[in-house]
């Protein structure tokens, strides 16, 4: 069975209250789809980030051996949000990166078409005769005030998709609109930001916001190869801000119009694809699992033929169980087979030959070398959502348990945990500050580069505890009368809220065991 979804207004609460997520610009009253990240949150996205390039770059995939038995290799690649423009028209966005929207003219709110829905009488939209129908957007505040309209005007009503009503829409009442018939049809609408670097504001100069971190592997990657010893299979890795001029940005920070990715780029001979395309599938899952999403909230989903992007061969997506998307998943990260898309149309409109020379292939010569091979690679994209990674971390390490006298607190995973451990003297006398400022000297110097370590010997030692397990701070270690006579100290832990004691010259190795660093 499963349990019954968190309370994301809860979990906002507690983003909010010990500064995890702040609304973007919030002393001007906020601006919709941005959040930025308080000291806790921001230490919580770059140790995602470094568990990223740690385990996908610097050692890839902890060791393991790809489909070809070798160690896989990897290396970074750090690329400008701003590009040329023709980057965007020879990937698809230009042309493609659109989605079908409807303007209200009323209100002026825009809403994707596919979003739309309409309450119409149980009979069908025919028995509404020439009564208004109601337009709403699901999870939105226009999904119950639409309804009531519509049950007070109709009794029993059905609800059915916009696209299923014939235009013009004279009868539509929009979602936040009070008069009937101010929806325009469906139009195309680009979800890249635009902009115009120089000082001559001239459409023929405008420039995108990149909306995704791959293209800037896909333009070096023959500088990559020309400077670096990798040769195929390989990946290049890039991680940074990416934009989107969502029309429905929702659901706290995970559907956003700036946010950040962690993309690889892996590429590979076109026979080799499929077995690496499954090796990162399988390698992605176990990697979230590693940092604390595990049992039944997390799901991998491969796509059905008709949901693949333009340019995708095969894609799955890794999908968290959410509490917004609960009993239903939301997307974590896309797995996609790219084929050799990008390559080819990079090579298309750029007119720079992109294909590699593989001296490990073709006919095998007299003197027992190879004659070697041209291709445009294949590539395998495990592409990650870091904003969505660490909502889903904080979803889950989420913990109400009301028995506790901290109710709330989050079970983070030590490696992702912002802060490391918390240094406590139970009292603030008797040298037992002292005692604790040495202590926090050493763990800040071994662990201080990891995240936090908390040193306060105020409040009641409750209070403290409570303050830790709110901030998801794996241990504690407290300093008491015993210390100054036998040199231990209690750890105290935050998911059981056990206690044992050990040396004081043990709390370092006790930190490396537990935090996996
Ligand atoms: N290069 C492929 C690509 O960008 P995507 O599925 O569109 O694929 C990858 O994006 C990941 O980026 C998603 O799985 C998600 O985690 C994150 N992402 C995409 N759009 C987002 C948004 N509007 N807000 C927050 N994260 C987003």
């Amino acid at each position: 069975m499963t349990a019954a979804p968190k309370s994301m207004d809860a979990i906002m609460a507690l983003c909010k209250r010990r500064g995890f997520v702040f609304q973007a610009s919030d002393i001007y009253g906020g601006i919709n789809g941005f959040w930025d990240y308080g000291p806790l949150g921001a230490q919580l996205k770059k140790n995602l980030r470094e568990a990223w390039w740690q385990d996908m770059i610097m050692n890839p995939c902890w060791g393991r051996k790809g489909p070809n038995g070798q160690r896989v290799q990897c290396v970074p690649l750090e690329t400008c949000i701003i590009q040329h423009p023709k980057v965007w028209e020879a990937s698809g966005h230009v042309g493609g990166f659109n989605d079908p929207m409807v303007d209200c003219k009323e209100t002026k709110g825009r809403y994707r078409y596919d979003h739309v829905m309409v309450y119409v009488p149980a009979g069908g939209a025919a028995a509404a005769g020439d009564k208004p129908i109601f337009a709403y957007v699901g999870d939105q505040p226009s999904e119950t005030k639409q309804k009531k309209k519509a049950e007070k005007t109709f009794g029993e009503v059905a609800s059915v998709a916009l696209s299923t009503i014939p235009q013009p829409w004279t009868r539509v009442i929009g979602p936040d609109a009070e008069k009937p018939g101010t929806l325009t049809e469906p139009r195309m609408f680009n979800l890249m930001f635009d902009t115009i670097p120089g000082a001559i504001r001239d459409e023929a100069n405008k420039a995108y916001l990149r909306p995704e971190t791959a293209q800037g592997v896909f333009l070096h990657f023959k500088n990559v190869v020309d400077s670096s010893r990798v040769r195929i299979p390989f990946g290049i890795g890039n991680t940074g801000r990416s934009f989107r001029n969502e029309v429905t940005p929702r659901n706290f920070t995970f559907r956003s119009r700036e946010f950040e990715q962690a993309e690889l780029e892996f590429f590979c001979h076109p026979d080799e694809s499929k077995a690496w395309y499954e090796f990162w599938r399988d390698f992605r899952m176990d990697w979230w699992k590693s940092i604390g999403l595990a049992g039944e909230n997390l799901i991998l989903r491969e796509h059905d033929k008709d949901e693949l992007s333009h340019y995708s061969v095969g894609t799955s997506d890794v999908e968290y169980r959410f509490p917004f998307t609960a009993p239903g998943f939301g997307e974590l990260e896309g797995i996609a087979h790219r084929g050799n898309y990008d390559l080819t149309q990079h090579q298309t409109h750029s007119k720079v030959k992109l294909e590699y020379y593989d001296t490990t292939r073709g006919e095998l010569l007299p003197n027992g070398g190879r004659k070697g091979e041209r291709y445009i690679p294949h590539c395998i994209e495990p592409a990650a959502g870091l904003d969505r990674g660490a909502l889903a971390l904080i979803c889950e390490a989420y913990t109400r348990d009301d028995t506790r006298p901290s109710p709330e607190f989050l079970k983070l995973h030590p490696r992702v945990a912002p802060i490391k451990a918390a240094i406590f003297a139970l009292m603030d006398k008797d040298g037992m500050p002292e005692v604790a400022d040495k202590l926090a000297d050493e763990v800040f110097a071994k662990f201080g580069r990891y995240g936090f370590i908390e040193n306060d010997a105020k409040q009641s030692i409750g209070k403290r505890y409570a303050r830790m397990d709110e901030a998801g701070c794996p241990f504690c270690f407290t300093i008491d009368s015993d210390t100054l006579k036998d040199q231990t100290v209690t750890v105290r832990d935050r998911d059981t809220g056990q206690q044992q004691r050990i040396g004081i010259d043990k709390v370092c190795g006790f930190l490396t065991e537990k935090l996996g660093l």
